[in-house]
């Protein structure tokens, strides 16, 4: 059995808490504290799926399997650091400490198009896309930046069509992804507009907010989806799940 130390807390969840692992700094192990194993056994099913088709686990960390801790049932992964080791910060912590976003902001849109793109090509569902849910993981000098998703990964759908035909599961993943810019957008414009050109007479209209080039990165891949998928909510009620 393994002791997982307070030590080890990487952070918590709604429903479960995160350790580094005790012996290997590659991997974390996520325990339930609030809750029973229902959405762990769900997220495992789909983990399973996945396993049996996907090569590339660039911006999705592994699945390792379970094991037994003191504080329960654990569900080992792929802990997400950055080249030097630490555990990388969450696109939500980025967004709501201004240090940080500084350090990332420049990289994030695109980094953000190349989460949205492999989502895409892999077949990859998500439940609601949430910037806690996205972490930042960044090489030696910040230059290099991925978004690796890590929670909310699947489809809760009672008949889940998505799982097994690919224009469903571009369909659902498209409108995530719309709704999850929407509020992007909507909740932190100050993080997507351009620098201040302080160049500029003060009577100088602000550039207009930056979009994010997802559709411009992958257009090749979403054009036709993006035309057929049913419009969405910016509002939309997100899901239950953390
Ligand atoms: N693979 C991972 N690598 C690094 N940190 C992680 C990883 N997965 C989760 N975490 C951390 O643990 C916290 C809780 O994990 P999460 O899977 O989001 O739990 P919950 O399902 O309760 O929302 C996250 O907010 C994040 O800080
Ligand atoms: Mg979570």
């Amino acid at each position: 059995m393994l002791h997982l130390d307070d030590d080890l807390l990487i952070g918590r969840g709604l429903h479960r808490a995160c350790y580094r692992h005790p012996r290997d700094p590659a991997l974390c192990i996520k325990v339930v504290h609030n809750g029973d194993q229902t959405e762990s056994q769900r997220e495992q099913a789909y983990y399973r799926h996945l396993q049996g088709r996907l090569t590339d686990w660039s911006l999705l960390p592994r699945f390792h399997g379970v094991c037994t801790t003191d504080r329960g049932p654990g569900a080992v992964f792929d802990r997400v650091r950055d080249a030097d080791g630490s555990t990388s910060v969450s696109l939500e912590a980025c967004l709501t400490t201004p240090a940080t976003l500084d350090r990332y902001r420049q990289a994030l849109p695109a980094a953000l198009a190349q989460l949205r793109a492999y989502l895409l090509r892999h077949g990859v569902l998500t439940m609601t896309i949430k910037p806690r849910n996205i972490a930042l993981q960044r090489s030696d000098n910040g230059s290099a930046l991925r978004c690796v998703i890590f929670d909310n990964i699947g489809c809760a759908d009672w008949i889940p069509l998505a799982l097994y035909s690919r224009r469903f599961a571009r369909r659902k993943i498209l409108r995530r992804w719309q709704r999850f810019e929407a509020r992007l957008l909507a909740e932190h414009p100050e993080a997507f507009r351009p620098a201040q050109d302080n160049s500029r007479s003060p009577r100088h209209t602000p550039a207009p907010l930056f979009h994010l080039p997802a559709r411009k990165a992958a257009a090749k891949d979403t054009t036709t989806d993006a035309a057929r998928a049913p419009s969405t909510r910016p509002g939309a009620v997100p899901s239950r799940r953390s």
